[in-house]
């Protein structure tokens, strides 16, 4: 199977593998080795350049640690959960969803634990390890708890996506883009979620690494100004009316899947545009993308559309390594009631537009003998206050409580009047919908790895893109002879004096250390050879047809900068130099 020697090879020449080896291991935890970590530094540092650089988002990090308060408002603390079933003889536990699925095929995500309760009954589904009865099913909260403080009295989680660490700053955000929407903030960092017996290696990992963009726009203009440069893209998507039909994916051009309303929004369209153009250029092949739609029951709370980015993999099926989502002014407006901060922006009106509004009037003559000197203020705060919070208050609860300088009072009806006034308005405050794509980056290097592997006869690599390949550039003398290798030593130091990281390999014959340059993806290996002392010139291998090309030393530096940058390819430097026999 393709994924086994991915990851025996992953392993074995230092990308990836699982975490505390030496103390037999824990479920969900993966190491970056010494080239996995460069590869995903630079996955990382792309994605910035699509987001931060071009769209012109701005990065912030927060702490990985949160309050119990600010995941009880986004919803975490009540409902990020999964159904968890156990083996009544081993006592293993397993996600039920999963369990369903590996012994029936039937994708039950989103059904309630009775139903699913139900299913494990009656189509006799036993424990996969050890062939014993399940339990019924029942909630389990993904997030790890942990303490704030000495004294522990405060419960604090691990936060389960970076995404609420930009909502909870929103104010300050919003002052930093001068109160305008649209603005997008990105974060990239750890999230963590107690996954319950992850058994698909970094697919499903306890800790893991997020990018995440949150792009706050005015709900009545899901429009996007670039449409037009994405209109043309095409998209495999399979919507929820194919899926309800059990029919397959359908191909269509971004600006069709937006007019035949496949996807809600134009501003949504142009994310999934964004995110296959990523993929792309991580050298991920068309045809093992698709964009799912989530089926009602699989949303999040917080969701109104959404769409996951799936790749297929010979060992997992289709696996969902992006997800993007509406999430509509949910995250703001729960924060805002539980925190008492507005956290509303004001749109501006193109015209000041006169409204007729009910406004609260404070009967003077009777507040003077109950509330004494304490009138004024109160008069005062009932400017800012809403009629018709007022007379909710005295339908809901028979007064209105009101609470100056700390100070709680309590208004009885006859204490205030309503009027209504015209007035002139220069706009409205409303809560922006979030527009949020979320990246999984162990996923995505996951299926960078699976679908760049190639092998041709006896040769593999990884077909890594110049500019993700950890090492970008092999040196080798043609033979090991003093003369040759000190020529070879002094050009991998100069190269990493530019920016180029390179390494040198003298060790076996010339077929055997291209053969492993090429096992890791090194796209590109400088030989010098005899003619070197002669005439200053060394070749330069490309590693996905082996064709060599002899350049002058004094060209070499910059040449290979712009091939590692993917400024030019390995065509064009072919054109320009004299090709030779590989
Ligand atoms: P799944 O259904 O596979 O559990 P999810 O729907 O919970 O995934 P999201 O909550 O949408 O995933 O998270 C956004 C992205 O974060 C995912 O697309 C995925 O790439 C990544 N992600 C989520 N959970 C994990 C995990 N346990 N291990 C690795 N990456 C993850
Ligand atoms: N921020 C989306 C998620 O992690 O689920």
């Amino acid at each position: 199977m393709k994924n086994d020697e991915v990851m025996n090879i992953a392993k074995k020449r230092g990308f990836l593998w699982s975490s505390f080896e030496i103390y037999s291991g824990s479920a969900g935890f993966f190491d970056y080795g010494p080239l996995g970590a460069i590869l995903k530094n630079k996955i990382m540092n792309k994605w910035r350049d699509y987001y931060v650089v071009r769209e012109g988002f701005y990065e912030i990090e927060s702490p990985t640690i949160m309050p119990e308060e600010a995941l009880k408002a986004s919803g975490h603390v009540d409902h990020f959960t999964d159904p968890m079933t156990e083996c009544k003889d081993c006592l293993e536990v397993f996600r039920a969803d999963h369990v369903i699925k590996e012994a029936a095929g039937e994708e039950v995500e989103g059904l309630e634990n009775e139903e699913l309760t139900d299913i494990l009954k009656d189509q006799q589904i036993c424990c996969p390890r050890c062939g014993g009865g399940l339990s019924k099913v029942w909630s389990y909260n993904l997030m790890f708890q942990t303490v704030i403080g000495a004294k522990g009295k405060k419960t604090g989680y691990m936060r389960p996506e970076t995404a609420q660490g930009i909502f909870i700053p929103f104010k300050r955000l919003l002052r930093f883009f001068r109160g305008k929407l649209p603005f997008g903030v990105v974060q990239m960092g750890k999230a963590y979620r107690n996954e319950i017996s992850p058994r698909q290696g970094v697919i499903r990992l306890r800790e893991f690494t997020q990018a995440e963009a949150e792009i706050f726009v005015d709900p009545r203009d899901k429009t996007h100004p670039r449409f037009a440069e994405v209109a043309d893209d095409t998209l495999t998507l399979y919507s929820r009316e194919k899926q309800v039909e059990e029919e397959g994916p359908v191909k269509l051009f971004a600006q069709q899947a937006v007019s035949e309303g496949m996807i809600s929004s134009e501003i949504l369209t142009y994310q999934l545009c964004l995110a296959k153009r990523f993929l792309d250029d991580l050298g991920i092949p068309d045809e093992v993308i698709r964009f799912r739609q989530h089926l009602p029951s699989e949303m999040a709370h917080y969701a109104i559309d959404c769409w996951d980015v799936e790749v297929e993999t010979d060992r997992y099926g289709w696996i969902e390594i992006i997800g993007i989502a509406d999430r509509t002014d949910f995250d703001l407006k729960s924060h805002s009631e539980h925190s008492k901060e507005d956290l509303r922006v004001f749109i501006e009106y193109d015209e000041p537009k006169t409204v007729r509004k009910l406004a609260v009037k404070p009967d003077m003559k009777k507040f003077g003998p109950i509330f004494k000197g304490d009138s004024p203020k109160i008069i005062k705060a009932l400017e800012d206050v809403e009629a018709s919070h007022v007379e909710k208050a005295f339908a809901d609860e028979g007064s209105f409580k009101i609470e100056v300088e700390g100070k709680d009072y309590e208004l009885s009806p006859d204490l205030i009047n309503f009027e209504e006034k015209e007035e002139i308005t220069r706009g409205e405050k409303i809560f922006p919908h979030v527009i949020e794509p979320s990246y999984g980056i162990d996923r995505i290097i996951y299926s960078v790895l699976l679908h760049t592997y190639t092998q041709e006869g006896e040769r593999t690599y990884f077909k890594l893109p110049a500019d993700i390949a950890p090492l970008e550039v092999s040196v080798f003398p043609l033979v090991n002879k003093e003369s040759l290798a000190k020529n070879a030593l002094h050009i991998k130091d100069c190269l990493r004096k530019e920016g180029i990281i390179s390494e040198y390999d003298s060790s076996g014959t010339i077929g055997r250390r291209y053969a492993r340059s090429d096992e890791i993806g090194v796209p590109f290996a400088v030989t010098v050879d005899h003619d070197t002392l002669n005439d200053d010139t060394v070749t330069i291998r490309n590693r996905d047809d082996s064709k060599q090309v002899r350049v002058p030393l004094s060209d070499v530096y910059s040449v290979l900068g712009d091939l590692v940058s993917c400024k030019t390819s390995f065509r064009d430097v072919e054109a320009e130099y004299k090709k030779v026999n590989s």
